[in-house]
């Protein structure tokens, strides 16, 4: 697991991450804390993003300076609990575009259903990041992977805020090219298929939704 599998150790993504996880932090709380930990994470998956050279004029001098090379990124936020972590990722590279894939699990089946896929045009081209805060079953994850590859994407990485073993496992059997980051790998998921221990429902502790 440790191949394309980065947890973000940094101090005040592992704090904050602790405060997030206390049941009674508020819902504005859990929010910003999200907002925060999302600009964060998304310094560490962009960290080797390719460079190029561009002459720019100083107040003093001439110089070739370091710019983001190629096609814009491009951000895709897995609904509805995704777009928790798009904001503060967006507030790092506002001109990154934004894609949005929305899956429900069939309740039948527990197999993940899209209901929702809009992507920004030239994906081929870009770096995909997808975002999803809790990598459980994985299934709607490399659901949204696979969807994203049909689509044309070649180059893309999933963030998520939490991980369960389980979740990682069955990503990376059907999606081992895909680099994973993350703030914390927990022990397990329960018979509910929560994470443990977790956070709870991370679109609900969003929204107040419960
Ligand atoms: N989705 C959540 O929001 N929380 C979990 O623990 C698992 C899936």
């Amino acid at each position: 697991m440790t191949e394309n599998f980065t947890i973000v150790d940094h101090p005040l993504v592992q704090h904050k991450l602790t405060l997030m996880r206390r049941k009674d932090t508020p819902t504005a709380v859990f929010r910003q804390l999200l907002r925060e930990i999302s600009t964060l994470l998304a310094y560490e998956v962009m960290r080797d993003l390719s460079l190029t050279e561009r002459e720019i004029e100083t107040p003093l001098a001439t110089m070739k300076a370091p710019v983001l090379a190629g096609k814009k990124l491009c951000l895709v936020s897995i609904l509805r609990a995704g777009n928790g972590l798009l904001e503060g990722m967006l507030d790092l590279v506002p001109s990154a575009r934004v894609g949005h894939i929305g899956l429900y699990r069939d309740p039948e089946t527990l197999r993940p259903v899209e209901y929702y896929f809009k992507v920004p045009h030239g994906i081929e081209g870009r770096m995909v990041i997808a975002v999803d805060p809790m990598l459980a079953t994985g299934n709607s994850s490399a659901a949204a992977i696979d969807r994203l590859k049909k689509a044309g994407a070649n180059q893309i990485r999933l963030v998520c805020l939490l991980a369960a073993p389980e979740g990682v496992a069955n990503f990376q059997e059907v999606h081992p090219d895909v680099p994973i980051f993350t703030a914390s790998l927990d022990s397990h998921l329960n018979e509910r298929g929560y994470i443990v221990p977790g956070l709870g429902d991370a679109g609900d502790r969003m929204y107040g939704t419960k």
